[in-house]
């Protein structure tokens, strides 16, 4: 078990399960009937996960756009489902094919939001690929696309995804079981 920051780490998906199940998610995302597609990446816990997608979607044949988008709940830890948009997109959506990329879908507030956004700006249609899904989680209606993993009811780390800023730069994602 990889140990960081003195703590056990328990891995839930491998780097090499991440890189093939992202080259699915972009073989299918090439056969749908998005075009000239926008990616939006919802940050911070994106950003890694975006990445790998993009180079994906290369291989499997597209040339997105690529833009970032930082949105987040009022107050660590709430669960009042108030967002709030940190830092924009630069680019107009008005018409265009968006998808939009997030970490974890968990009660959908921040798909919600952010879907809801591009929708209000005119966008065209707007598709989400999320890399893992709590849907046991959920607290309002939006389904992802396109769906990476279905997560455990648990707290995850890696790949992008933080506990208090740690852990983001694991190459896998994981769930902290304890010290080491
Ligand atoms: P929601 O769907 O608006 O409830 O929030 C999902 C967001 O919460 C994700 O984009 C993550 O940034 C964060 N999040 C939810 N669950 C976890 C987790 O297990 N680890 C790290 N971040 C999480
Ligand atoms: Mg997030």
């Amino acid at each position: 078990m990889p140990i960081v920051r003195n703590k056990k780490i328990e891995v839930l998906y491998s780097a090499e399960q991440l890189a093939a199940r992202n080259r699915e998610l972009a073989e299918q995302i090439a056969l749908s009937d998005l075009k000239n597609i926008l990616v939006i990446s919802i940050l911070k816990g994106s950003f890694v996960f975006a990445a790998d997608l993009i180079r994906a979607l290369h291989e499997a044949g597209l040339s997105p756009d690529v833009e970032f988008i930082t949105v987040s709940s009022y107050g660590a830890g709430t669960t009042s489902g108030t967002l709030q948009l940190v830092r924009d997109v630069d680019t107009d959506v008005n018409g265009r094919d968006i998808l939009l990329i997030d970490d974890i879908l968990e009660s959908g507030n921040t798909l919600k939001f952010t879907k809801e956004l591009m929708e209000s700006r005119g966008a065209n249609k707007v598709a989400v690929v999320t890399l893992l899904d709590k849907s046991m989680r959920r607290k309002t209606k939006i389904d992802a696309d396109y769906v990476g993993f279905e997560c455990p009811d648990k707290f995850v780390v890696g790949y992008g995804m933080d506990a208090g800023y740690a852990f983001r730069e694991l190459p896998f994602v994981g769930v902290v079981t304890g010290d080491a």
